[in-house]
């Protein structure tokens, strides 16, 4: 190592075997102040990764013993260093092995020899892209903190807000006349509502740190008994739950049980003022994942909107109409990505809406 460059300059690791490519880059690399370290093969690479991850890797393709194809495949794929940027070093007219480094999760190439510039621009470029991730995720953190700060440090306060108006109202309902309980009324209703608001704030911001427990999930139990609880709060209703084979799935049961609760308890809502509501989840499969189903007979939305709906407070229908926050569906696509997963959502006005969720096989 180099020790009168500073700890403050990117570091590369320059992955390859040939003695006059090591020198031509490792020159113009450390002439522009970056900190260079060499690996001649594999092993030696990961040790390296290991000991001290670096801020870019440059790869080359043909080495003896393991190939810069496998090296790769292992970073991005077997490794808790997939996000360090690679860029693979080829000879030209390549094409076929530059299209194999970008399917292997490479970020660029750079064709030998090298055109000094081209290389310091493709460095440059892509080590400033992952600190602007970097910078990015740290923000995303903070306000995820930020949030649950809030919404915890509100929730104490609210419910004592919410105790003591109950305490008025059974205490000195006598004296406080129909107006008066009908405003008690109205503040109670309101602190209920900022309670769940509060409280689906913070699921939202658990679902990003819970710790994940992989296991087994039968999807149809866990939908039949989620229905179950769920229509024992409305007992007048008139709803119709069919079933058409839901899969076993891997997944954290705590979360995906999140999941199937807000997903019915969006078509329960918005079926509401139908007489006989209908609810079907159903799945269709290829090789790799299962595609589910929700549809429901309800109010549906429009589509022109439906961009807005997986954001946090984002909501199609008014406070009068349907009560809620605007965080379930948030929370659905939050779980879904922990899981790799990701939900969308069709509707048409007063026509229904179904939620799709894809979810890989394990
Ligand atoms: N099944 C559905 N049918 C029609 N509109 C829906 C349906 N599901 C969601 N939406 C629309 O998407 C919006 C966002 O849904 P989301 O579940 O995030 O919030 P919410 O139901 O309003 O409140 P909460 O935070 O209590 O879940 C809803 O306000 C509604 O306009
Ligand atoms: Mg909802």
């Amino acid at each position: 190592m180099d020790y009168t460059q500073s700890k403050n300059q990117p570091e590369i690791l320059l992955v390859d075997d040939t003695p006059e490519h090591i020198e031509t880059a490792v020159t113009v690399l450390r002439e522009n102040n970056f900190r260079v370290r060499i690996a001649t093969k594999g092993s030696t690479a990961f040790k390296l990764i290991e000991q001290h991850p670096p801020d870019l890797i440059l790869l080359d393709v043909y080495m003896p013993e393991m190939d810069g194809f496998e090296i790769c495949r292992i970073i991005k794929t077997e490794s808790d260093y997939s996000s360090i940027p690679i860029i693979f070093l080829t000879s030209s007219n390549d094409a076929e092995s530059i299209k194999k480094g970008f399917e292997l999760g490479a970020q660029d190439y750079v064709v030998k020899p090298f055109n000094t510039s081209e290389l310091l621009a493709r460095v440059h470029t892509h080590i400033k892209l992952k600190k602007q991730t970097e910078s990015l995720i740290t923000a995303n953190h903070e306000l995820d903190s930020f949030c649950y700060t809030v919404a915890h440090d509100l929730k104490a306060p609210l419910l004592s807000l919410s105790k003591l108006t109950e305490y008025l109202a059974l205490d000195y309902s006598d004296r406080l006349g129909i107006d008066g309980r009908e405003l008690i009324d109205n503040i109670q209703d309101k602190s209920k509502e900022m309670i769940r608001l509060v409280n689906h704030l913070l699921e939202l911001s658990r679902m990003s740190e819970m710790p994940m427990n992989i296991e087994p999930i039968n999807l149809e139990l866990l939908f039949r008994e989620v229905f179950n609880d769920l229509i024992t709060l409305e007992p007048a209703r008139n709803v119709e739950f069919n079933i058409e084979s839901l899969p076993i799935i891997q997944g954290d049961p705590v979360m995906i049980k999140l999941l199937v609760i807000n997903i019915l308890t969006n078509a329960l809502k918005y079926t509401r003022n139908q007489k006989q509501a209908h609810i079907e989840a159903t799945t269709i499969e290829n090789e790799t994942e299962f595609i589910i189903s929700v549809n429901d007979n309800g109010v549906g939305f429009d589509m022109r909107y439906s961009s807005r709906l997986f954001s946090v407070f984002q909501r199609l229908h008014s406070q009068n109409e349907f009560e809620g926050s605007g965080v379930g569906l948030a929370i659905i696509q939050r779980i879904l990505k922990r899981h790799h997963a990701l939900a969308w959502m069709t509707g048409e006005v007063d026509e229904g809406a179904t939620l799709f969720f894809s979810f890989g096989k394990a």
